[in-house]
């Protein structure tokens, strides 16, 4: 399905943006930079927009959601945009029961590790999200018609005068993170539940996966047409399986997802070998975290791109993915509270490795630890450009 014709990417407004390009493997004037959880508690704008909201509700009003996703853009005019939302949105829209709670993460009122509980709630139909989107679709919205007043930035961060818009990164969360909590019932750190579960009823795993892919798919479509010009697949916690085990029991139901949005295109404005007008689809991008065992079959559920976590330098990285794989990542967060000297080596050497990859996008390893000094992140993004042309 060709986007429709007001979509950043169909109209033209964020096909040459850095970052596009860059999922495209193409090199542009610098290096485009943004970073997973920008927005968020290290910001004092977002402290203070968020009290007494609690976080779920933030996600679901679409004029809370669409400011604090253009506050980090704002503040250190990154080249793109992550909406704001959680990857539990999608089941909180269906009616299943979870919060996110302070300090902890996402809660369920109950786990599902067995064929019974999955059974009750694989019999929700998918398909509901379509209707009870529309927070979502809207959030969207408003965000992409602000984030189109706002050009890109030189190293200098003023607007480089090029016309074109800033992006907006869709995202949800895979189906193994989402079962990793949903197993659970809550955050847990080696995610037993989800991976014994695997095992010992491969039947029920299944039903879960497939049923988690179709949800979250839908999600991430969603935000594509209303106006996400690229989309991130998050599979945080994939890092706890064996290669085997994700290959099995997990790829199969992470390309499911991404099958999701797959047809979503736009005109790149040539021809193919037939003349007919060439396509190509929406980028999508492939992060977990602890998986330098898994990056090449991370990249083979269907992936343009892939988001690499600070444990592997991105040289290596760009081995393991195979040639012709632009790289996403992966400053250390941890280097962030670190002197600026130190700070600026580590960016330098990340960058220096990105060559590796034909398109690298700057971001952190895992997201912005809530402490940070949010002054950092703005020198980090001018030093990207300056030294990432
Ligand atoms: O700026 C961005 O990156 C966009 C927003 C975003 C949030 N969650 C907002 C959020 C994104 C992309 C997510 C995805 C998400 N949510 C993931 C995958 C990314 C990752 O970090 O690996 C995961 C695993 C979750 C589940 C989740 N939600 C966790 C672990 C937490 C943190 C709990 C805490 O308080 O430390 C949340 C809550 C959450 N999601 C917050 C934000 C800004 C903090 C809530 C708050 O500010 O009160």
């Amino acid at each position: 399905m060709i986007l429709p014709p007001q979509h950043p990417l169909a109209a033209g407004r964020t096909t040459e943006s850095r970052l596009v390009r860059a999922y495209r493997g193409e090199r542009s004037d610098t290096t485009p930079v943004w970073f997973m959880r920008q927005a968020g508690r290290s910001l004092p704008e977002y402290r203070e927009l968020r009290v007494g909201t609690r976080m779920l509700d933030a996600c679901l009003d679409p004029a809370m959601a669409a400011e604090i996703t253009l506050q980090p853009v704002r503040r250190h005019r990154v080249d793109a945009g992550i909406f704001f939302s959680d990857i539990v949105v999608p089941l909180k829209l269906v009616g299943v029961d979870v919060e996110i709670q302070p300090g902890r993460g996402p809660v369920f009122g109950r786990r599902y590790a067995d064929a019974a509980a999955i059974a009750e709630l694989t019999a929700i139909d998918p398909a509901s999200l379509d209707e009870r989107a529309e927070p979502i679709r809207e959030a969207v919205a408003r965000t992409v018609a602000e984030l189109d007043g706002i050009e890109p930035a030189t190293a200098s961060g003023a607007s480089d005068g090029s016309g074109g818009a800033t992006p907006l990164i869709g995202f949800a969360g895979a189906p193994f993170t989402l079962a990793a909590y949903l197993a659970e019932g809550g955050p847990s750190k080696d995610h037993l539940a989800a991976r014994t579960l695997m095992h010992a009823d491969p039947g029920a795993w299944r039903a879960l996966m497939d049923w988690t892919a179709d949800l979250s798919g839908r999600f991430l479509r969603a935000q594509v047409l209303a106006g996400a010009s690229a989309a991130q697949l998050f599979d945080s916690w994939a890092g706890a399986l064996s290669l085997g085990d994700y290959e099995r029991h997990v790829a199969p139901a992470s390309a499911r997802a991404l099958s999701h949005v797959h047809d979503l295109a736009y005109a790149t404005g040539d021809a193919d070998a037939s003349g007919e007008p060439a396509t190509l689809a929406v980028p999508v991008v492939h992060f977990g975290v602890g998986t330098g065992e898994l990056l090449g079959a991370m990249r083979g559920v269907g992936v343009d791109a892939v988001g690499v976590d600070y444990r592997v330098p991105l040289d290596v990285a760009a081995e393991r993915v195979g040639a012709g794989v632009p790289l996403q990542g992966n400053l250390d967060p941890a280097l962030l509270a670190a002197p600026a000297p130190v700070l600026e080596d580590a960016v330098r050497d990340v960058l220096r490795r990105g060559t590796a990859a034909p398109g690298h996008v700057f971001n952190l390893g895992h997201g912005v630890p809530p402490e940070t000094d949010p002054a950092v992140l703005t020198r980090v993004v001018e030093l990207v450009h300056e030294a990432g042309a």
